[in-house]
């Protein structure tokens, strides 16, 4: 697949892409830091926190943080392996680039740990029990075609059936064209 960064841009809900299961990539092909790059500016464009491949259309399993306060770096998590627990849940609000509009709770463990690969291509292990742990948790569930949607509390599932209605009309019109 040849893939120009530059023309990466964030799928929105119900874009198939989403949904697909993403696939290990080669972290020495020169493309993968390529795209990761880019994947770091349209995060930081769109003001979110991470961003996952399938997010920009490629079913790659890599993801991209910046947790702000809670940790400045730019980060790319590269074939990422992810455990949770032990310890208890955390219940928090959580809103997703590909979700516009939609901030929903979601019950996730609160320690997590995370080995992959970075941007120089080393080998990285972290564990946190903060937002940070939640956004790599959050952009994992991306990398196996599952959204907050997909998690959210039945009284969450009423407040936003309205505007991931008004999300599946916007695309069907954008796909009409
Ligand atoms: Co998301």
């Amino acid at each position: 697949m040849t893939v120009d960064p530059e023309r990466l841009r964030i799928a929105i809900y119900p874009d198939p892409s989403l949904r697909e299961k993403a696939d290990p990539v080669d972290p020495t092909d020169p493309i993968v830091a390529a795209v990761a790059r880019r994947m770091i500016d349209l995060m930081h464009e769109a003001d979110g926190v991470g961003l996952a491949g399938p997010q920009v259309g490629l079913p790659w399993r890599l993801f991209v943080t910046n947790a702000r306060d809670a940790d400045l770096e730019d980060r790319a998590f590269i074939n990422p392996h992810l455990s949770t627990g032990p310890g208890g849940m955390t219940s928090a609000e959580e809103g997703c680039l590909s979700l516009p509009g939609i901030n929903v709770q979601v019950r996730r463990p609160e320690h997590a740990e995370i080995t992959a690969i970075d941007l120089k291509g080393e080998k990285i292990t972290m564990s946190a029990d903060d937002i940070v742990g939640r956004i790599w948790q959050h952009e994992f569930d991306h990398l196996n075609g599952v959204l907050i949607i997909d998690k959210m509390s039945p009284m969450d599932r009423l407040a936003t059936r309205k505007i991931l209605k008004e999300l599946k009309a916007a695309a069907a019109i954008h796909d009409a064209r």
